[in-house]
């Protein structure tokens, strides 16, 4: 047998104590199949004390993820305490300056300073791995980057956040409110430290900006990540799309437009017999249309312990037989400068809710301003409470047939000012998936 492949776990939590309990319950057969023994070398978290389900006497703790980096007794820096900046970025710098690999599910690290790490990886004769970072325990990293290596992708897709999808799941089915689906999401280990990350669409858009590296192989691109969360999102939207054919989903785009690469985060409309509508609870599903391959669509859990710790362990036992490939496909300089399509320009059908107070001409004042920026309406309905005053406000929807985000942006703004509305617009994009 080889050298034994030291591990220095940064990251004792949700994600890093489960891995460290696959390691010691599974460790006959990942050490058969690499061919050297794993060992758990080194261990960083904040709580020395605490119990995490398994024995790590025989690890040395470090307080300090940095220190544990900069150890010379491991071979791999497994980064799993989580944020874009602080001991993250900072251990895992040391990591890769020292010339050893990283494995991280970090994914807010990698789309805030991906590119600055991978030049100081492979300046450094290194590369950083990151199959948990998206869509938790589907190896969607690898289908990408070597699986698919030689289709070009049009367009990625899909649902990236456990926690947002887990909700809205049983929002729907469940009839529950919003505050007490995130609470079992945290209680359940999917939702990130700040959990605004998760329903602001924050982490959706970390991951999606990742994948489209990977599809287009250009630079990582945040800035440019268009994202709304499901914070708007209510029982009565939900209800309203079972009405009319849809399911909500926080849906994450990635795709080529003719101004360049279109990226969004944000809620969606997708029809209820589409693939990614029948996508509950925890799940992650990613679409990938190519050129050769035409679509493909992966699914699976999409956080939680095992499943992410599942990922991290691939990503583990690649560096244990020395497959270490380029962090983001190709080497940093290789990639190209990304191209960005503006928002405003993209093309897609609207659900829009308003909240009208019921007056003689308002009905005739919002169609107006819609005829005026050439919003051509599918339906328009108002749902008025069985048994409500004839003068309070009214809930109004829209539903429009093809138009720009531009056009439908403007005409909420003219409504907006023309004073028949009691609360702000809302819109919902409608996306025609199969
Ligand atoms: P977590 O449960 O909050 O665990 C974080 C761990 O990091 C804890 O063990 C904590 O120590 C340790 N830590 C935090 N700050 C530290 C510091 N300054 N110095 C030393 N240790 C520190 O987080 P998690 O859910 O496992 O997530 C870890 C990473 O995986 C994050 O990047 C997350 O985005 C990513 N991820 C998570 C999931 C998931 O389903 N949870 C899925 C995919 C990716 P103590 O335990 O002592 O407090
Ligand atoms: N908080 C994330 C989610 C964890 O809910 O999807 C997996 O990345």
């Amino acid at each position: 047998m080889n050298s034994p492949l030291r591990l220095g776990i940064a990251g004792l939590g949700t994600v890093g104590a489960s891995l460290a309990r696959l390691i010691e319950t599974k460790r006959q057969t990942l050490e058969h199949r690499v061919g050297r023994s794993l060992t758990i070398a080194a261990v960083s978290a904040r709580d020395a004390s605490k119990d995490r389900g398994v024995d790590l006497s025989a690890a040395r703790f470090f307080a300090d993820p940095v220190a544990l980096a900069r150890d010379g007794e491991i071979d791999v820096f497994v980064e799993l305490v989580g944020g874009s900046d602080g001991a993250a970025l900072d251990s895992v710098r040391a990591a890769l300056s020292r010339g050893i690999p990283v494995v991280t599910a970090n994914k807010a690290l990698l789309a805030y300073h991906g590119m600055a790490l991978a030049e100081l990886a492979t300046a450094n004769g290194t590369e950083i791995l990151f199959e948990a970072a998206v869509a938790g325990g589907i190896p969607v990293i690898k289908t990408m980057r070597e699986a698919l290596s030689g289709n070009d992708v049009k367009r990625v897709y899909g649902i990236l956040n456990g926690t947002c999808n887990y909700m809205l799941t049983r929002m729907e089915k469940e009839g529950i409110a919003f505050d007490d689906c995130l609470k079992d999401a945290q209680r359940l280990g999917y939702a990130e430290a700040d959990p605004t990350f998760d329903i602001g669409g924050f982490d959706a858009g970390h991951k999606l900006a990742l994948l489209t590296s990977l599809a287009f192989g250009c630079a990582i691109d945040l800035d440019s990540v268009f994202i709304e969360g499901i914070e708007a999102v209510t029982l009565d939207d939900i209800r309203a799309a079972a009405e009319l054919g849809y399911r909500i989903k926080l849906l994450a785009v990635a795709q080529r437009t003719e101004s360049g690469i279109e990226q969004r985060v944000h809620p969606a409309m997708v029809p209820a017999g589409s693939a990614i509508a029948r996508v509950d609870g925890v799940t992650n599903a990613v679409a990938i249309d190519t050129d050769l391959l035409g679509s493909i669509l992966l699914a699976g859990p999409g956080a939680g312990g095992n499943a992410t710790a599942s990922a991290v362990l691939s990503d583990i036992m690649d560096v244990a037989t020395g497959f270490v490939p380029p962090t983001f496909g190709v080497p940093p300089e290789k990639l190209s400068p990304y191209r960005r399509a503006r928002m405003r320009a993209h093309e897609g059908g609207y659900y829009i809710r308003l909240s009208v107070q019921d007056r003689v001409g308002a009905f005739a004042s919002i169609a107006q301003r819609m005829a005026e920026h050439r919003i051509s309406l599918e339906s328009i309905v108002q749902r008025r409470a069985p048994g409500a005053a004839a003068d309070t406000a009214a809930p109004v929807i829209l539903i429009t047939h093809e138009t720009s985000e531009e056009a439908v942006r403007n005409a909420l703004a003219a409504v907006s000012q023309d004073g028949h509305l009691t609360d702000e617009p809302k819109m919902i994009r409608i996306e025609p998936l199969k």
